[in-house]
């Protein structure tokens, strides 16, 4: 068995984030969405990994390498436009080489592993396995029509969604999804659909298999979803040794504190992480915070949000909650008058104001 991971496309819907970062690298509780992937895969006991990248791939290869801190061997495949995941798994075809795969959506995050679908693809014996999730918004996503207990039909973003599922990006295929993906044609929005692949498989005689995820599942396609993604990871982490120093504060529930980090005269109250060399200085940080390395915040009140790389955050006056921050972010209160709002703030940001 093989693993193919993607980390291409666009992440149209996380930009401005995602003008400067690809999206699989944004982390989540300090982490990097694309690493749990890899762990869940490394998990499993595949050694052959495929990442699929865009030709900006660069940033993905030169952080996850050659695969060797999960015990794996990746091999990077370059796709040269994001002409939908069908293709991707067209262009990976020399890659797999007659094995089965699981191909795994690096957006994509579960609690639990997939080594148990595997084992479900394997004892079913069936030419592809599809892992479901039941969400409110099942017209975001690849839905299956079901009867009695077999897939029917699957539909690529239905407007009238013939069940509450979402096939999830977690796929295991054998050698039949090539004849598929080889065969059908793009979309109405130019992409090859992963979807239109299944359906084919269903209306070819092949065997469709599933199973739903329970626990829980995240696609971290929109900015609410790497919210909620980054509660999740938090309320399940496990308690770490505090490897920075807390003076004159109140630290209660889980509260990771990176190396060299600094609480001060502080209220935080977990789940939070704090990375390496952050500056917590006479401010609350509140639950579902993950405030990466190098950022200070001075003065100021944070919530359920996520603060990248070396951010400032300084006598602001109001709570920041429900807020992504990229990278080298400031949101300080103006030192003069008059008491005006002023922003420098790059192509498709997103303020909130009240
Ligand atoms: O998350 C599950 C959903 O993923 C499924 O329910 C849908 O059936 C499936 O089409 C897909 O929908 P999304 O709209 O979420 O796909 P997205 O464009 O966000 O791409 C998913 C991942 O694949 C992400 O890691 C980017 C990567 N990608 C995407 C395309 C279209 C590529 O590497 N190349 C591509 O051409």
């Amino acid at each position: 068995m093989k693993a193919i991971i993607t980390s291409g496309g666009k992440g149209t819907r996380l930009r401005p984030i995602t003008h400067t970062q690809n999206k699989h690298l944004i982390p989540i509780a300090n982490k990097p969405i694309l690493y749990y992937a890899l762990d869940t895969i490394a998990g499993t006991g595949i050694k052959e990994v495929g990442i699929v990248t865009n030709q900006e791939g660069m940033e993905v290869r030169n952080d996850i390498g050659d695969g060797s801190r999960w015990g794996v061997n990746v091999t990077y495949i370059e796709q040269s436009a994001p002409l939908g995941l069908a293709h991707v798994i067209k262009i990976s075809e020399d890659f797999i080489a007659g094995e089965p795969f699981i191909f795994y959506l690096g957006d994509n995050m579960v609690v639990g592993g997939v080594k148990r679908f595997i084992d479900a693809f394997e004892q079913d014996n069936v030419n592809c396995f599809l892992t479901l999730a039941r969400v409110k918004d099942p017209e975001r996503f690849g839905v299956p029509e079901i009867v009695g207990n077999r897939i029917i039909s699957v539909e690529e973003k239905p407007a009238q969604p013939k069940s509450k599922f979402a096939v999830a990006g977690i796929y295991i295929y054998d050698q039949a999804i090539f004849e598929a993906v080889n065969n059908i044609k793009p979309s109405a929005r130019g992409e090859l659909e992963i979807s239109d692949a299944h359906q084919y498989l269903l209306e070819h005689g092949y065997k469709v298999g599933y199973s739903e995820i329970t626990g829980w599942w995240k696609d971290t396609g929109k900015p609410a979803d790497l919210l909620e993604a980054n509660r999740l990871v938090l309320e399940h982490l496990e308690p770490a040794i505090q490897r920075g120093t807390v003076k004159d504060s109140t630290i209660a529930g889980n509260v990771i504190i990176g190396e060299g980090a600094q609480i001060c005269n502080s209220n935080v109250r977990g789940p939070v992480i704090i990375g390496k060399r952050t500056k917590i200085e006479n401010s609350y940080v509140g639950p579902f915070t993950s405030i990466y390395d190098d950022c200070i915040v001075r003065n100021s009140e944070v919530e359920f949000s996520i603060v990248l790389c070396q951010c400032q955050i300084i006598n602001v006056g109001i709570r920041i909650e429900s807020s992504i921050l990229g990278n080298d972010v400031q949101i300080v209160k103006a030192k003069e008058k008059p008491a005006t709002h002023k922003f420098m703030i790059g192509d498709q940001s997103r303020v909130e104001l009240v």
